[in-house]
């Protein structure tokens, strides 16, 4: 790491031993040469603080700085991790960071976290959160992730009551999006529900968690775990079968909607025997005030047979969403080229690049730097800069942006339907025989 003494920046122009001029002619003022050592770049002025500055060093060992980022406050926790809010101390930027405690973990929690880490870095999408790094020290591992400041969607259907028909109509078309995107590139997510779906501060939606994902080498692979949130399980989840991933995060799309349109779950009991036999039958039943086009959809998804459920097209085009207009073009959910290309400089048009790039070199990140690291690397620090420094770069192009119904019409008494005030879903897995 490049050492060295920081130094305020001098307003004064640098005229220094280097200078060309003849030393004759300069007057005595002019000899008051003070700034002879070079100016610090912020990277070599954070590295050098991380190795010799004694409050840096004990912020990095108390935990509240990990790597780059400076960490404050808990913002959410999980049965094996906690998320805090936290700052990337040289762009500056808001992350959050999911803190895993390695000496808690079994292997099959190794291999769940694994498998997140491994899904998410495939994955580059507006709709979904961005894995930007991943620190480990001897005790902890951290996974560094784009910041939703904006709540989660079950937070806010129990505390504002069901959406109104355009609001599901954005939301839903979004999570949508995510999924389609997810699947092409073979992750299943397996954890679906209004709890992992989350909103930044502009209200864009991210869908999160990627803890019981899977991404397999073919989407017709049959999977044989059980994983998720009881409520929001297709039925042959509780079959002692294999199964194959779509269909089930389909399924568990069937569950957010029904929930997004009337406040309510699909399927409700007050044993997990009951509630597994309502989900098997199928017995549900949708408003009557439900919209003809919505009913239809919510039907056509939650079909007990996963070869007659609607795929991720069908819904696409099904007619509650024909008045949805989905800003991004920049983001194909198709990737031209297989996956992991979305993370390459590739997918970059020329403009982004030489933002980013300038970025960087404001920064002090040389093209060495970036030449010895080919920015796939989810450990390396310079991997993380340039995917915040990117991932800004395409907000300001309004990747961010939401999808737009044509001819809304405001709904201005959104009725704050209470009946859904369970308690927040749980998710488990069980590997079945
Ligand atoms: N809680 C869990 N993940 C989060 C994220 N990415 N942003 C904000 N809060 C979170």
């Amino acid at each position: 790491m490049p050492g060295g003494h920081y130094q305020v920046r001098s307003p004064k122009p640098r005229h220094s031993i280097y200078s060309l001029t003849d030393s004759s002619d300069v007057g005595p003022e002019e000899e008051e040469v003070d700034d002879v050592t070079p100016r610090l770049t912020p990277l070599e002025k954070l590295t050098t603080d991380m190795c010799k500055d004694e409050t840096t060093i004990k912020e990095l060992i108390i935990g509240r700085r990990v790597g780059f980022y400076k960490v404050r406050g808990e913002i959410g926790c999980g049965t094996f991790s906690r998320v805090k809010l936290a700052f990337h101390a040289l762009t500056k930027d808001k992350v959050a960071l999911k803190i895993l405690d390695k000496t808690r973990l079994d292997s099959q929690a190794h291999r769940l976290l694994s498998r997140e880490i491994h899904s998410m870095e495939s994955l580059q999408h507006p709709n979904v959160v961005q894995l930007y790094e991943v620190v480990e020290t001897p005790s902890r591992l951290y996974l560094v992730l784009e910041y939703a400041g904006g709540g989660d969607l079950h937070n806010h259907i129990c505390s504002e009551g069901k959406l109104s028909d355009s609001a599901s109509k954005i939301t839903f078309a979004q999570v949508l999006s995510a999924i389609k995107y997810m699947h092409n590139m073979n992750v299943i997510h397996r954890d679906l529900k209004a709890e992992n779906v989350l909103f930044t501060s502009s209200g864009c939606l991210k869908v999160a968690d990627f803890g019981f994902s899977k991404r397999v080498s073919n989407r017709s692979d049959a999977l044989d775990t059980f994983c998720g949130s009881p409520p929001y399980a297709a039925p042959e989840l509780f079959k002692d079968e294999s199964y194959l991933g779509p269909p089930v995060d389909v399924w568990a799309m069937g569950v957010l909607l029904f929930f997004m349109v009337t406040g309510t779950m699909p399927f409700r009991a007050d044993t997990m025997g009951k509630l597994r036999r309502s989900i098997i039958e199928g017995a549900f039943t949708v408003p009557p005030w439900v919209p003809g086009p919505c009913q239809r959809l919510i039907k056509g998804i939650l079909k007990p047979v996963p070869a007659e459920r609607y795929a991720i097209d069908q819904m696409l085009g099904c007619d509650w969403l024909l008045p949805v207009e989905f800003p991004w073009v920049l983001f194909p959910s198709e990737p031209a080229s297989p996956v992991g290309s979305l993370l390459d400089s590739e997918g970059l048009d020329e403009e982004e690049e030489e933002e980013v790039r300038s970025s960087l070199e404001e920064l002090g990140f040389t093209t060495e730097h970036l030449r010895n690291n080919h920015l796939k690397d989810s450990r390396s620090p310079v991997t993380g800069v340039h995917r915040i420094l990117l991932h800004r770069a395409r907000k300001r192009r309004g990747c961010d942006s939401l999808p737009v119904v044509r001819g809304m019409v405001r709904d201005p008494k959104r009725e704050g339907l209470r009946a859904y005030r369970g308690l927040r879903h749980t998710s488990k897995l069980c590997v079945v025989s």
